[in-house]
């Protein structure tokens, strides 16, 4: 494998998850970060003993990096994404990939222009339990697909939206409950289901001080015929681990918290789900994450990059989640059931 150099650009909560992540990476070092916060760069400096730019186009000219990871806030994902590719940087960039479709599908256009690989992190990707349904139904042991669900019942006090002032908002953050904590289990809906080709949804903002919405529900059909539905919120006290839900025509198995839950799938293991590894939901921390996904996720796209393939999320994959999303917000506003092509 090819030892990577790689740029953080912001300094964030979870710029701390990838530092912790690159350390551990044989294949990788962290040469370099940038923060537009003065005291945060001086902290990460001290912390992690290499230098901190204030701005990510002096991270770019003066490091030889191979590759940036991106952990801005979601609206500000672009603009270094494109100085990135354009200095010829691959680019990891956090979830969701950016706010709007548009903003979206530049950065993907650019890095194709520009000959970079983009991957975007949905570490749940990574989790064994999901890839285990995943294979069950690939080899089609659940039989035909009749519905997912997917509910987020999360929660966040207004002092997480205070900490960081982006997070509910429309410019920086695209919304809240469903772009923010629900896009990682409705990427994984989508990954088991399939596209989604009708949606009628209804989001509300009925606790927190924010832009975005803290409450949300949506009923769909899939483009294969199956029916589904996602429940979602940043408000809904204490906060449970999501679930994921799957049924088909021959089983049916819950992933709880990243967890099996449920399995009744004849004919594939889940091997005994009691003595399977435990996993962590952020339902009501948003730090409460398991971080080995994330290494993982940096470790395939090192690989990617080393064997000349596609990351295991490409940017055109992530975007799929994204476009679910802002069609729930269309339909809540326009009080329409909305058509996806
Ligand atoms: N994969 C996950 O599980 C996960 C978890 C948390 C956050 N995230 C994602 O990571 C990103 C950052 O979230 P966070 O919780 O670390 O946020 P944060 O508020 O803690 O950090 C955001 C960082 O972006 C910098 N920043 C803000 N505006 C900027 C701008 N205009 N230009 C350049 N830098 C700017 C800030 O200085 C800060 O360093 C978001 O996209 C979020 O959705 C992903």
């Amino acid at each position: 494998m090819r030892h990577l150099r790689f740029g953080i650009i912001g300094t964030g909560a979870i710029a701390k998850v990838h530092a912790a992540c690159l350390k551990e990476i044989e294949s990788a070092s962290l040469i370099a970060l940038s923060s537009s916060s003065k005291s945060r760069a001086e902290k990460a400096a001290e912390e992690y003993g290499v230098p901190v730019y204030a701005h990510y186009n002096e991270l770019l000219s003066k490091e030889a990096l191979d590759a940036v990871i991106i952990t801005t806030q979601s609206g500000a994902h672009l603009e270094p994404a494109l100085a990135a590719a354009m200095a010829g940087k691959h680019i990891l960039c956090e979830k969701p990939i950016e706010v709007t479709l548009k903003r979206a599908n530049r950065m993907i256009e650019m890095c194709k222009n520009e000959g970079v690989k983009l991957g975007c992190i949905f570490q749940n990707r990574f989790n064994p339990n999901f890839r285990l349904i995943r294979k069950a139904i690939r080899e089609g042991y659940l039989g035909k697909l009749l519905m997912g669900n997917a509910s987020i019942h999360w929660f966040r006090d207004q002092a997480y939206y205070a900490e960081s002032p982006w997070k509910g908002t429309i410019k920086g953050d695209g919304g809240a409950a469903l772009i923010n904590q629900g896009v990682h289990t409705i990427d994984l809906l989508l990954n088991l289901m399939g596209e989604v080709g009708l949606v009628f949804g209804k989001v509300g903002t009925m606790v927190h001080n924010i832009e975005g919405e803290d409450v949300a529900t949506a009923s769909l059909q899939f483009k294969n015929g199956a029916l589904g539905s996602i429940s979602a919120g940043t408000a809904l006290f204490p906060g449970y681990a999501e679930r994921l839900e799957i049924f088909g025509e021959k089983g049916s198995a819950v992933l709880e918290g990243g967890n099996i839950k449920e399995w009744n799938v004849e004919g594939i293991s889940s091997e005994d789900k009691n003595n399977r590894q435990k996993f962590q939901s952020g339902s009501n921390n948003p730090m409460d994450i398991s971080y080995q996904f994330h290494k993982q996720q940096i470790a395939d796209f090192i690989e990617a990059i080393t064997l000349d393939r596609d990351p295991e999320v490409t940017g055109e994959s992530s975007i799929k989640a994204l476009k679910l999303i802002l069609s729930i917000y269309e339909s809540s506003e326009k009080n329409q059931v909305i058509r996806m092509i």
